[in-house]
């Protein structure tokens, strides 16, 4: 399925990316600009980026699910994973407010 189509990226093919970086480091945070620059593209409306953390997310569980990692560790990372998704979506829902009242 079409994920971005100002680029032309399957969810597979962040799923994949997804998986990469996780083989690299399966504790680090990912982003949806992490994702894009490890496929060297880059964000340009960024209207995919929602479904992207989302994919982020289900990736992230399914990887973990799969490995050795405790339940506590998967629970407490994941937590923080959400938190720091939607910490990132409040401040984008602030900033366009704000450019909103500035135009
Ligand atoms: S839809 Fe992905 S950057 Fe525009």
């Amino acid at each position: 399925m079409l994920v971005c189509s100002c680029n032309f990226i399957t969810d597979k093919d962040i799923e994949d990316t997804i998986v990469s970086l996780l083989d690299e480091d399966c504790w680090q945070l990912i982003v949806p600009a992490k994702v894009y620059h490890a496929m060297e593209k880059r964000g340009r409306c960024c209207g995919c980026f929602p479904n992207v953390v989302d994919i982020i997310i289900r990736t992230t569980e399914a990887y973990h699910a799969q490995r050795d990692s405790t339940e506590a560790e998967v629970f407490d990372f994941m937590t923080r994973l959400k938190e720091f998704h939607e910490e990132n979506r409040r401040a984008d829902v602030e900033r366009r407010r704000k450019a909103h009242r500035a135009a």
